[in-house]
């Protein structure tokens, strides 16, 4: 069983693109609804927070985790790939984390993961990349940084979209978001000089949620490059390399767990998937 993981409702983007792409196989989702969001929070507690429902995850089941959420990712990814996973044992039992950075970097950049240094063409890439994420992800400077250590004539945008991710949790009317969309927009552009960027990155498996209000609102020539879709294709090639996390012991599930209050969850959920999703507590 694979787990994915997200503070709140947005990591379900990347579950959706997930279960489409691999209908064969069985899915945990946890939500922790009791501590969303987690974009404006200490770094340390994110990485706790982070820590302890990949470790919810492990003991329900899952070998690999994925981290649904940009947040956790480009706060607590590396330290618990590098430091907790083997210091707890998981990794020697076979159970492995992944982020969601990578794939966009790659994506981004058409340069792989494993390629660090500046490639032929990509070295000569002179884009305007826009990463829009929460106050957590962007002060990690992690797309920057993964983003210019292999396009380094990239100019890389970044803006901090603070309240949008509780906004949307929130189910804030339309306004509202449109309103935050597009506060991120033009502080985006005017850091750009006005000038369009190339790309946007939507850096917060929240934000595919109201894409319409980016589309409406960034210059027609950006183009959105879309996470969840990046994740699933990124996958499909982890899961070639490293098949025994693809194996289908029990067949095609879908369970949802959440540290909030199942029934809101649940009923939240629909503007997320129209076919509307059961959650069940963590705790029961
Ligand atoms: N969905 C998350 C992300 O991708 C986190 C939003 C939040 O909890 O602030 O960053």
């Amino acid at each position: 069983m694979i787990g994915v993981f997200d503070s709140g409702l947005g990591g379900l983007t990347v579950l959706h693109a997930l279960v489409a792409r691999f209908p064969q196989l069985a899915f945990t989702y946890l939500g922790d609804h009791a501590n969303v969001p987690y974009g404006n929070r200490p770094s340390e507690e994110i990485v706790e927070l982070t820590r302890a429902a990949s470790e919810a995850l492990f003991l329900r089941g899952a070998k690999l985790v994925l981290l649904g959420c940009n947040t956790a990712t480009a706060v607590a990814a590396r330290r618990l790939q590098r430091e907790w996973l083997p210091q707890s044992g998981w990794l020697a039992k076979g159970h492995n984390i992944l982020g969601i950075v990578a794939p966009t970097v790659e994506a981004a950049t058409q340069t792989p993961w494993s390629v660090t240094t500046p490639q032929y063409p990509q070295k000569n890439l002179t884009d305007r990349i826009a990463v829009f994420g929460t106050l957590r992800t962007i002060q990690s400077n992690v797309y920057l940084e993964e983003i210019r250590k292999r396009c380094p004539k990239v100019s890389v945008i970044q803006q901090v979209c603070s309240e949008l991710a509780g906004a949307i949790e929130a189910e804030a009317p339309e306004a509202r978001l449109e309103a935050l969309v597009e506060e991120g927009i033009k502080g985006a552009m005017a850091q750009a000089n006005g000038e369009a960027p190339h790309r946007a990155i939507l850096g917060c498996t929240h934000f595919p949620l109201v894409e319409h209000l980016f589309r409406r609102h960034l210059p027609p020539a950006t183009r959105i490059l879309s996470q969840p879709e990046i994740v699933a294709d990124s996958f499909e090639d982890y899961l070639a390399r490293k098949p025994q996390y693809a194996e289908a012991h029990g067949g095609a599930a879908l369970t949802l767990l959440t540290t909030g209050d199942p029934e809101v969850v649940s009923q939240r959920s629909r503007v997320f998937w129209p076919d509307g999703l059961a959650f069940r507590s963590l705790a029961a």
